[in-house]
C-alpha cells in the first residue's frame, strides 16, 4: 500500500450518497460530515422546512459542496424510485444508501393499536426494505462498489423498556442488513448497520421523561448523551469503499458504551 493510500484513506470526493431521514437529527449529521469529506448528498424526508434550513448549514459549513432535497414518504416504493431516478439524472451515480427515517412512540405494551404498530413498521422497517431493494437492483447493475448504511438502535439487541414497536423495528433492520451482507458480500455491495445510543432528537423528545434520562445516564459509562457529529466518523467508515473495503455484515455501534454496560 501505498502512501497516498493512506493519506486518501476513505476516498469519498466526487461520491454521491442518498440519505433518507435526511432532515433529521443524526441523519443530516451524516450528511453534513459526507458534504465535508467531498461527496454530493441528496437529502431524502417530507419537511421542505427542514430541508431548507439543512441544506443551508451544509453549503455554509462547505461552501463548494453540492447538497439538495428530493421530498418523499418513507415506506413509499414509488417515493424511493423517484429519489433514485432524480439523484442519478442530477449526478449520474450513487455509491451510498443512508435508511434512516425513524419514529419513535412509548405506548405501554398492551395498547399498542394495530395502526400504531403497522405505522412505526412502515416508516421504520418497510422503508429500509424497499430502500435496500430499489437501490440495491441498481448498485448489481453500476459495476461500482456502493455502500448501505441501514441505521438501527442500541435497542436492537438488547430489552428496552418503554420502546416495543420501535425496538421490533430496529431489530428486525438489523437482521436484514446481516442478510443481505450475505446475499451481496461478492456483488462490490456492502450492507451495514450504524448504530446510536441516546442522542436527544425530534423522534425520542417524548420517550425522554427526566427519570428516563436519569436511568440512562447510569447505563452509559461515559455519563452522556451523544452529539449527532459523533456519528459521522463511523458513518464515513462504512461508506469508503477504500477505509471500510472489508466491513459488511457489521453492526457499528456508537452509545458511549450503553450495550456494554450491564451493573
Ligand atoms: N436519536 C437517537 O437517540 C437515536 C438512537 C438510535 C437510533 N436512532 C435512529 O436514527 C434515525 C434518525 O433519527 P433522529 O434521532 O435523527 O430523529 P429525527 O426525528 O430528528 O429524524 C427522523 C427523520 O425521519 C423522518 N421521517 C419520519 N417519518 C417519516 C416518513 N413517514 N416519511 C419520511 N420521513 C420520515 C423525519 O422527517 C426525520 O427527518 C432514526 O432511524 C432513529 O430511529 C436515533
Amino acid at each position: 500500500m501505498s502512501e497516498s493510500y493512506f493519506r486518501d484513506l476513505y476516498d469519498l470526493e466526487g461520491k454521491v450518497a442518498v440519505l433518507f431521514g435526511g432532515t433529521g437529527e443524526l441523519v443530516s449529521a451524516i450528511a453534513k460530515g459526507f458534504a465535508g469529506a467531498g461527496m454530493k448528498v441528496a437529502l431524502g424526508g417530507r419537511n421542505p422546512d427542514k430541508a431548507r434550513a439543512r441544506i443551508e448549514e451544509i453549503r455554509s459549513a462547505f461552501p463548494a459542496s453540492e447538497a439538495v432535497f428530493i421530498p418523499g414518504q418513507a415506506g413509499s416504493r414509488e417515493d424511493v424510485e423517484r429519489t433514485l431516478a432524480q439523484t442519478l439524472e442530477q449526478w449520474g451515480r450513487v455509491d451510498v444508501l443512508v435508511n434512516g427515517a425513524g419514529v419513535n412512540s412509548a405506548t405501554p405494551f398492551l395498547e399498542i393499536s394495530d395502526e400504531e404498530f403497522n405505522r412505526i413498521l412502515n416508516t421504520n422497517l418497510q422503508s429500509v426494505m424497499i430502500g435496500c431493494q430499489v437501490f440495491g437492483k441498481h448498485f448489481l447493475s453500476a459495476g461500482h462498489p456502493a455502500s448501505i448504511l441501514n441505521i438501527s438502535s442500541a435497542s436492537a439487541r438488547i430489552p428496552l423498556s418503554r420502546v416495543f414497536t420501535y425496538s421490533a423495528s430496529k431489530a428486525a433492520i438489523l437482521n436484514l442488513t446481516l442478510n443481505l451482507a450475505r446475499e451481496w458480500g461478492e456483488k462490490g455491495i456492502r450492507v451495514n448497520a450504524l448504530t446510536p445510543g441516546f442522542f436527544p432528537a425530534e423522534q425520542n423528545r417524548k420517550v425522554l421523561t427526566p427519570e428516563r434520562v436519569e436511568s440512562i445516564m447510569r447505563h452509559t459509562p461515559m455519563n452522556r448523551f451523544g452529539n449527532p457529529e459523533e456519528l459521522v466518523g463511523a458513518a464515513l467508515l462504512l461508506a469508503s469503499s477504500r477505509a471500510g473495503a472489508f466491513i459488511t455484515g457489521a453492526d457499528l455501534v456508537v452509545d458511549g458504551g450503553f450495550t456494554a454496560m450491564t451493573i
